[in-house]
């Protein structure tokens, strides 16, 4: 029953239906009625819902040690976790914070690159730079450093500007040029920010390798983070990738970053860390920026009070385990080629644009003139009637807006649970059709 005192997220009018529980891929609300989670809540019921191995280990670790000031002392489940992200990570990543959400993970990033910066001699080095059509989160200085126009509208007085770059989005180059024959100028647009601004004010660079809910699923060229890379290298920047949604083996590989060969110097990550049993995040650091605090000053000034909360770390180490268990990475690659093929058959209807993403993390671009590629207006709120639609019917899909200029373009977004069945793919692209045989015949209305 509502009571009347929840300040609701997102939108204050709207009656939410009240999600009881959940199993496998579905959700049953209150009343009975049964959706399928093509969101994974929201990259983060990644194993699905209901696994007995997670909550078992939830409540073991809970009654053993519910909680451990990591200020005075560390854990055993701390060091396991810490242990088995440093292994799935790249080389030199083997230095692991623990915080509690995907907005703290890449705080604790922007502050070490600060530090590093300060340690090693260069303390001019401060602002970090980042990518238009992005999100890094919502406390206020993840969201300077984010580039979705519609979250950051409202309190940019208050934020600190930050460089942004051009997004890497082939479907609508910004700068009017098709790939391959474009000379990679997103990627370069790097190093002329980093000249303007003077790269002895930049300590970093963030970038999400698959850019999920503000763009929808788009995919950087192979070459783009190489060059990202090489940029970083030649101006003293460190490279941040933000694996908080594209992360946790959802694009096929255990970081999407994987995809591009490429060595960060810092991957943050949450949400389907611990597969939503508890909040967890993560930032992995390379050795050289630990190092750098530990023969400096000795210590990183930054912290949470739930910094390596023993039951995420317990929770942390049993998805882990699941995963390496039932092969999920391997699932994801193989379970998002079939669905991505699937929803490729969408492409008949003339308001989608373009299907793209990788793995598990897939998004819909709809357009009004699939010619031209002209975004629908604004104010008919494609993507968000599409999602409610979805909804109506059973399925969870999140719409997203903005991603054309700031303001126009609607997309999709889908990423299910890894342990997705076939039948449940074809549901998803079966509703999604008549969601859109729906939306389209409306929209013809007005
Ligand atoms: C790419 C990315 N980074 C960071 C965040 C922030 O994570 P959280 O909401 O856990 O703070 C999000 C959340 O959606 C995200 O998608």
């Amino acid at each position: 029953m509502h009571s009347n005192n929840v300040f609701y997220r997102g939108e204050l009018k709207r009656v939410y239906p009240i999600m009881d529980r959940a199993e496998g891929v579905y959700i049953y609300d209150s009343e009975g009625k049964k959706y399928l989670d093509a969101m994974s809540g929201i990259a983060v019921a990644n194993l699905g819902y209901g696994i007995k191995e997670v909550a078992d280990a939830v409540t073991e670790q809970v009654n053993k040690l519910p909680f451990c000031f990591t200020v005075r002392f560390t854990s055993q489940e701390q060091e396991d976790l810490a242990k088995k992200i440093a292994d799935l990570s790249p080389p030199g990543l083997k230095k692991v914070w623990f915080s509690l959400s995907g907005a703290e993970a890449n705080e604790c990033a922007i502050k070490a690159a600060r530090q590093y910066h300060v340690e090693t001699g260069h303390p001019s080095k401060f602002k970090v730079v980042s990518r238009w059509q992005s999100y890094h989160g919502s406390s206020m200085a993840t969201l300077s450093i984010s580039g979705a126009e519609s979250w950051r509208r409202g309190y940019a007085p208050m934020m600190a500007e930050y460089p942004k770059i051009a997004p890497s989005d082939c479907y609508r180059c910004p700068f009017g040029k098709n790939y391959p024959g474009c000379d990679l100028d997103c990627a370069y647009d790097l190093e002329r920010v980093i000249k303007y601004s003077g790269a002895n004010e930049i300590s970093a660079f963030i970038a999400e390798p698959v850019v999920a809910g503000s763009a929808g699923a788009t995919v950087p060229p192979p070459e783009y983070f190489k060059i990202i890379r090489s940029i970083c290298d030649k101006y003293n920047v460190l490279f941040i990738v933000d694996e908080v949604f594209c992360g946790n083996g959802r694009t096929g590989k255990f970081y999407a970053i994987e995809h591009w060969d490429v060595v960060p110097d810092m991957i943050s990550t949450a949400k389907g860390i611990a597969g939503g049993y508890i909040p967890l995040g993560v930032t992995v650091i390379h050795e050289k920026i630990y190092d750098a605090m530990a023969r400096g000053s000795g210590k990183f000034v930054h912290g949470v009070t739930f910094s390596g909360h023993p039951v995420g770390c317990a929770a942390g180490v049993a998805v882990l385990n699941y995963m390496e268990k039932h092969g999920l990475v391997e699932r994801a690659a193989e379970m998002g080629d079939y669905l991505m093929k699937k929803l490729s058959s969408l492409t008949d209807f003339p308001m989608v644009g373009q299907v793209r993403g990788k793995g598990l993390l897939i998004g819909i671009e709809l357009v009004a003139d699939r010619i031209t590629k002209q975004p629908f207006d604004p104010s008919l709120g494609v993507s968000k009637k599409i999602s409610l639609a979805a909804f109506q019917k059973g399925l969870i899909v999140q719409p997203g807006s903005g991603g054309a200029d700031g303001v126009r373009g609607d997309h999709i977004l889908i990423c299910p649970p890894f342990t997705l069945s076939k039948a449940e793919a074809d549901q998803i692209v079966e509703i999604l059709r008549d969601t859109f045989k729906e939306v389209q015949k409306n929209l013809q209305k007005t």
